[in-house]
């Protein structure tokens, strides 16, 4: 080894050290997150369709008041188990605007199965003014968007299921300014988001979190399962081509003493 590179080496080291120093030593509210098993994780994981559903219904009946999911359409539902009828129904509850028509304006009409989800706010502007400034994001990326966002590589799941479940008082020497509130998860523990989730007659805090941060994966992951058959197909073939290979091996070289 030159002497060059022994110095770079040094160097290095001691440049990742005093990095993992700061990360360390900077007690400003650090983000929590508490990690849980998903179905999708591994080699072998994949989505319940009934727990999709059911995060399904949690984004239109809360999260699509504030949020929208602009990447989805849908006949995307479809994916999760709803009838092509269903799907109709679900996108027949909005009125989007189309057009221009032959007289040259714009039109509303009941929304069709490869309409986009319909955002709630026309702009970024009416956005904004709906929510104390603060600007609601899109969803359809979010679980991907977090994911490993924090020092420990969490998982996007992971974060959206934290997020929603914890809300806290804040802590007796922080004053939170009017219309904002404390959540140990977000970065800062600062949110211009109300709690969107609580205990239910139906289910319990924790159970609607999963089931969201799972439709939201899900969102973001379409083609999850997908891939993980292909790996699968793949390694099948792998492990085929090989006893063949052996085989053929075995074969050429039986008459060579
Ligand atoms: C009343 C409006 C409102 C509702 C309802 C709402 N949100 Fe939010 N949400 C916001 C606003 C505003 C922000 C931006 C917060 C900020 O930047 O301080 C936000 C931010 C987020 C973020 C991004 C956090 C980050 O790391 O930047 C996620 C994820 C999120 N919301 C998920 C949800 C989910 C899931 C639901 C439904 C269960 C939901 N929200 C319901 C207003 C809302």
């Amino acid at each position: 080894m030159s002497k060059r590179r022994i110095v770079l080496g040094i160097v290095t080291a001691i440049a990742g050290l005093a990095a993992l120093g700061i990360v360390a030593a900077n007690p400003v509210h650090h983000a929590e997150v508490h990690t849980q098993s998903w179905s999708f994780n591994g080699f072998f994981g994949s989505f319940d369709q009934a727990q999709l559903k059911r995060g399904h219904v949690i984004y239109k009946d809360v999260c699509s008041g504030c949020h929208s999911m602009g990447l989805l359409a849908y006949r995307d539902l479809q994916d999760i188990g709803y009838t092509e009828d269903e799907v109709k129904a679900f996108a027949a509850e909005v009125q989007v605007e189309d057009g221009p028509n032959d007289a040259g304006e714009m039109f509303e009409r009941p929304g069709r199965p490869s309409d986009r989800f319909k955002a709630p706010f026309p702009n970024e502007q009416a956005a904004r003014a709906g929510n104390n400034g603060a600007l609601p994001p899109d969803l359809s990326l979010m679980a991907k968007a977090r994911a490993g966002a924090g020092f420990l590589g969490y998982d996007g799941a992971d974060y959206i299921f934290s997020l929603m479940t914890m809300y806290k008082d804040p802590p007796a020497d922080v004053t939170i300014p009017e219309g904002m509130h404390y959540n140990e998860a977000f970065k800062g523990h600062q949110i211009a988001m109300p709690p969107p989730l609580s205990d239910s007659e139906e289910a319990p805090l924790d159970q609607q979190a999963q089931d969201i941060a799972v439709f939201l994966t899900w969102a973001a992951e379409g083609n999850l399962e997908e891939r993980h058959r292909t790996g699968v197909k793949a390694i099948l073939f792998l492990v085929v081509f090989t006893l063949l290979a052996y085989a053929t091996k075995r074969k050429v070289w039986a008459n060579v003493h």
